[in-house]
């Protein structure tokens, strides 16, 4: 919140935040979820809204507070999450992918809470959709970020989901390391985009770390290609 986050950089435009974990149902009591905390995407969302833009933010589980004046789609599981940012898409300029979307879902959702009838239970999943890589397939013109939770070979892996994916830029966080990743307050991150940008910001707050990200994207606009 301080003189730089105060510049309006992203006035009008229209940015959709994805936050938080998804949560795969296995029966109507029990779920499958990850350590997502929703800071990360919550602390974008609310910068971006500083800064001047229309925030959508489209959340998972997490037990943060919503930002002030950001229009707020709370989900459940990943297919949920695929609709909600699918239909937005076409009306937003910038989509930015703090999500932890579960890769994975029951292949089947019982209907009734299920019995202890026998000594072992094995559930099947099946992948749910990458929404991200689906964006990266439809846009046209959209800035997209893409996040990318890693615990090894962080450029590596971030490289190949910033090509894979068709992303305009790619924020990677070694979530192993002390001070980044799930549930803490700061974070350590990598920005990488696919003309050569490795951008390796020192340990800061997730509110920091936003500003630096939409600060980027915001020099960036009109220069993407579609
Ligand atoms: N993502 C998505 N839809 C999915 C899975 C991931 O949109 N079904 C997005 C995340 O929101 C994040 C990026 O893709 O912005 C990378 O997520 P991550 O879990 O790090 O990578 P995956 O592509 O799922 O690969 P893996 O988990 O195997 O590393
Ligand atoms: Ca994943």
């Amino acid at each position: 919140s301080g003189f730089f986050a105060e510049k309006k950089l992203l006035q009008g435009k229209k940015v959709l935040v994805t936050a938080g974990g998804t949560v795969e149902r296995i029966d109507p009591v029990r779920y499958l979820t990850n350590d997502s905390s929703g800071k990360m995407g919550y602390a974008i969302a609310a910068q971006a809204k500083r800064m001047g833009a229309d925030v959508v933010l489209v959340s998972g589980k997490t037990t943060e507070r919503v930002p002030d004046g950001v229009e707020f789609v709370t989900v459940e599981s990943a297919l949920d999450m695929y609709e909600a940012v699918l239909s937005r898409f076409e009306q937003t300029d910038i989509v930015i992918k703090a999500a932890a979307v579960a890769d994975y879902r029951p292949a089947e959702q019982a209907p009734q809470k299920l019995k202890k009838n026998n000594d072992e239970l094995t559930i099947t999943f099946v992948k749910n959709p990458d929404i991200l890589q689906t964006l990266g397939q439809k846009k046209h013109g959209q800035f997209l970020v893409g996040f990318a939770a890693e615990t090894e070979r962080v450029e590596e892996y971030a490289m190949g989901k910033l090509r894979k994916k068709n992303c305009d830029l790619v924020v990677a966080n070694d979530v192993s390391a002390d001070g980044a990743g799930f549930g803490t307050d700061t974070n350590i991150v990598r920005i990488y985009d696919a003309q050569g940008l490795a951008l390796q910001l020192p340990i800061m707050s997730k509110t920091d770390v936003a500003t630096r990200i939409l600060t980027l994207v915001a020099s960036r606009l009109g220069s993407n290609k579609g």
